[in-house]
């Protein structure tokens, strides 16, 4: 699965959560998650997002490795988004 790392956090750009198949986004009050149980790895969102925080878990970086087992936690009691919304804050990394 892919996972949603450290430069979300703050950010939400949002330009990820349309063009996934799987509806596998998840939002959290300060960044998104995706649900590992969902995914199927197509890598569609990954070009999408402007400040590259989506990696595939087997390519986190070393720094931000503990996003994998947020990931999972934080997708099963988040709820769904599928739509674009205003980010947080505007890419600037
Ligand atoms: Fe969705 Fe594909 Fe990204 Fe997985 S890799 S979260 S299925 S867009
Ligand atoms: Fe976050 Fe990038 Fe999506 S900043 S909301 S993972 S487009």
């Amino acid at each position: 699965a892919f996972v949603v790392t450290e430069p979300c956090f703050d950010c939400k750009y949002t330009d990820c959560v349309v063009v996934c198949p799987c509806d596998c986004f998840h939002e959290g009050e300060r960044m998104l998650f995706i649900d590992p149980a969902h995914c199927i790895d197509c890598e569609a969102c990954v070009p999408e997002c402007p400040v590259e925080a989506i990696f595939h878990e087997s390519n986190v970086p070393e720094e931000w490795k503990e996003f994998v087992a947020l990931n999972e936690e934080m997708a099963s009691v988040s709820p769904s988004i599928t739509e674009r919304k205003q980010p947080l804050a505007t890419p600037n990394r």
